[in-house]
């Protein structure tokens, strides 16, 4: 949208535009900065591993190595390092610097977390968060993970489809979408105290996207439960979108009529569309889409559509056009 290093809005723009639009440059600018100014080798490796310490989850399910029919359930790629997935993320709620995030999100409690699924259901229920980690046992999903900023990694998430749950709650038939929304509390969360998102952070799908298999509620990974910087207690995956869709320490889901809001999209709505399909096709409007740079490698790969899962998804889009709806 604007070049970084010809920012002189002040002079040409009403106050009140400027503010919001200063305020929306440092965002983007933050969410860009890897990309307008080349990633550092330092970024792509980050040095600090600490030590992230959850408890390994009892009972994972972990795929079979060959799988007849490629439901997109394990990645071939070998994962990214637990060091990086743990050290190298966006968590606005915490910090704005990726490798500053673990260290900032360390100490967040998640004791006597609950999540409401509500809306347009048969049953609305509030469940503590025992109870909805029973509805079925975590099963291992070897995931790629593509940002909208152009890096990405391969994840060994734990967790369930999200089908699951929402069958369980019975969504109307005039149910036609599913809203997220994150924790809610300045005291826990330090960056909701500076107004860089509007708080809480928001996300959508389509309920069809919603049921697909593919999107999972991930409540770990590398077989432990979730570290608070990815998103502890519960987060959802979808491979196929940009990253920005997997919303961290989710409290309510709620199936609605109309298309909800969405964090990113609010902030820069010609940046960041409802949808966000991983398309190397569609540029974003300050860099290209084309390639991306895998977190603890060297060299650029090219990107995919659908991030590489097509096969799986490709039929939810047929006859929409994805430039218009980005
Ligand atoms: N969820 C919340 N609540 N807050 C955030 O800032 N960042 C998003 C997404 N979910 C974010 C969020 C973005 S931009 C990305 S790329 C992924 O989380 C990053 O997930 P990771 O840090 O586990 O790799």
């Amino acid at each position: 949208m604007s070049d970084p290093n010809k920012i002189s809005e002040r002079e040409v723009t009403d106050p009140a535009v400027y503010f919001n639009r200063r305020q929306f440059l440092q965002t983007g600018l933050l969410a860009a900065s890897a990309v307008a100014t080349g990633l550092a080798y330092r970024q792509l490796n980050p040095t600090s591993t600490g030590s992230v310490t959850t408890a390994p989850l009892a009972h994972l399910v972990t795929p079979a190595a060959t799988t007849t029919v490629d439901n997109g359930f394990r990645a071939t790629e070998p994962p990214t390092s637990f060091a990086n997935i743990t050290h190298y993320n966006n968590f606005y709620e915490f910090s704005t610097d990726k490798e500053a995030v673990a260290a900032a999100s360390a100490k967040f409690d998640t004791k006597g977390w609950q999540v409401s699924v509500a809306g347009l259901v048969n049953h609305p229920r509030v469940f503590d968060l025992d109870d909805l980690l029973k509805i079925s046992p975590p099963e291992e999903r070897i995931y790629r993970m593509r940002c909208v900023e152009g890096w990405s990694m391969v994840v060994p998430w734990a967790g369930y489809s999200l089908s699951k749950l929402l069958a369980l709650v019975e969504p109307l038939g005039s149910a036609r979408y599913v809203a997220f929304e994150s924790l809610l509390d300045p005291q826990r969360m330090p960056g909701q105290r500076g107004e860089v998102l509007n708080w809480p952070y928001v996300e959508g799908l389509r309920l069809d996207e919603a049921m697909h298999p593919l999107t999972l509620l991930a409540s770990g990974l590398y077989g432990r439960a979730l570290p608070p910087q990815d998103g502890a207690p519960l987060r959802l995956v979808t491979p196929w979108k940009y990253g920005f869709k997997g919303i961290k320490s989710i409290v309510k889901i709620k199936l609605v009529a109309e298309q909800p809001r969405t964090t990113w999209n609010e902030a820069a709505p010609n940046e960041y569309g409802f949808y966000a399909n991983v398309n190397p096709e569609v540029d974003h409007p300050r860099w290209s889409q084309a390639t991306e740079q895998p977190i603890g490698k060297s060299g650029r790969q090219p990107t995919l559509l659908f991030n590489g899962y097509a096969a799986q998804v490709g039929h939810l889009y047929a006859g929409l056009d994805l430039r218009a709806n980005f």
